[in-house]
């Protein structure tokens, strides 16, 4: 029987992924999508041209409200019809001045979705997409069902996505915990998407800080990278990290395809388990530092621990455009199984092998799609 869906977060890099998924494989479900403004149903409209308005209506709202600010006919209409929540929306900003609004988004606002969950009267699933990263910085392995203890964090969104967890597992209706890792761009395409923060943000962040930096000697990384067949540029960059951080990456076509995969296929067995969506394969960080140099056409990049010693001018810039980030370039993230969806899914759990040749392809392509085609807009900003 079709259902009705309610998505958060449709607008934002795994969302609009998580629906092309959901539209491909339930076509005939309607999709409510809950979007703050009107550009966001904008850039939906221009998405999804030929979608009919009943199959994929927009329901404007925000999560930051205790009412998600709904009007009061479009709450009774979501409790009357809604069969089926996807929680994808979240604050992911690591900046420290975001706190509150982390908290607001990623804590209070499951609160409130969970409230109207309850007053749904086909008493739908919450799929809640939450992180790998609610385990914070720990050595040792992490168990899929339960919440890992609260332990330290490297910022507030991993705190406030535990926090948001914790609200979820409290409560006693029905919901499914999913934590991916590290999402990159598409496994085939390479396509990052749009995407623009994690670590596509980190490569901005150093290609923003060397620019910025050559910028005041006459110099140009932009115009650098317009010629792909220059030379590398020498440079002289250490930067905070650790050669033997392991790091783990998963693209955004495996991940939405296991969400997808797990709440259809296993409907109610799924109910109260948490999947992990990490890969087998980690990235070691003398190879991401590596594949670094390769996406900028750049030599000269080392990491080196904790901190830089009587850092240069460069070295400065780049971690002033880095600084949010550096907490993941030190620690490694914990090993890491998927063993709940392997045995639910069996092979169709796999998750296309993040190699270094992957890795290294994919950060080029964000450079070609997102800094040389735009114009390099970002370093002009
Ligand atoms: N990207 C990753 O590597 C990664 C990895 C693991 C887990 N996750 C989790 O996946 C989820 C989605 O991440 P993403 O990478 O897709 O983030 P994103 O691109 O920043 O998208 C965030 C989405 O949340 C919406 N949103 C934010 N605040 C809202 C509010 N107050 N009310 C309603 N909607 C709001 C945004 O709407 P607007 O378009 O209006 O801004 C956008 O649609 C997050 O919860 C994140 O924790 C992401």
């Amino acid at each position: 029987m079709a259902r009705t869906v309610l998505i958060t977060g449709a607008t934002g890099f795994l969302g609009r992924n998580l629906l092309d998924r959901l539209l491909q494989v339930s076509p005939d479900d309607t999709y409510l999508l809950l979007v703050r403004s009107h550009a966001a149903e904008r850039r939906i409209r221009r998405r999804y041209p030929l979608m009919e308005d009943d199959q994929l209506r927009i329901v404007y709202g925000d999560l930051r409200d205790d009412r998600l600010g709904l009007s009061s006919s479009d709450r009774r209409r979501l409790c009357r019809t809604v069969d089926e929540i996807w929680h994808v929306a979240g604050s992911t900003s690591f900046h420290r001045s975001d706190a509150a609004l982390l908290r607001e988004t990623n804590v209070n606002g499951t609160r409130y979705l969970i409230d109207l969950a309850q007053q749904c009267r086909h008493g739908p699933p919450i799929y809640f997409v939450s992180t790998f990263y609610v385990c914070g910085i720990t050595a040792g392995s992490v168990e899929e069902d339960g919440l890992p203890p609260c332990g330290r964090f490297r910022n507030a969104y991993e705190r406030t996505k535990w926090e948001a967890e914790k609200v979820l597992r409290v409560w006693r209706g029905p919901f499914v915990v999913f934590r991916p890792s590290i999402v990159l761009g598409h496994s085939q395409t390479l396509d990052p998407q749009g995407e623009r923060r994690m670590m596509y943000g980190y490569l901005l962040g150093v290609a923003c800080g060397v620019h910025k930096h050559l910028k005041t000697h006459g110099q140009s990384l932009w115009a650098h990278l317009q010629r792909p067949e220059a030379s590398p540029l020498r440079v002289s960059l250490r930067m905070i990290g650790n050669n033997q951080t392991r790091k783990n990456f998963v693209c955004v076509d495996d991940v939405v395809r296991i969400l997808v995969a797990v709440a259809r296929r296993a409907g109610p067995a799924a109910l109260g388990r948490t999947f992990h969506i990490v890969n087998p394969k980690t990235m070691v960080g003398t190879a991401i530092g590596r594949a670094l140099e390769r996406a900028l056409n750049v030599k000269g990049i080392r990491y080196v621990g904790d901190r830089v010693e009587r850092p240069s001018e460069l070295e400065r810039s780049v971690l002033r455009w880095t600084r949010p980030f550096v907490p993941y370039t030190i620690h490694s993230d914990p090993p890491a199984s998927m063993e709940n969806a392997e045995q639910l899914l069996g092979r169709d759990a796999q998750v296309a092998r993040m190699t270094a040749e992957r890795f290294t392809r994919m950060l080029r392509s964000f450079v070609e799609r997102e800094l040389i085609r735009r114009d390099g807009r970002v370093f002009h900003a």
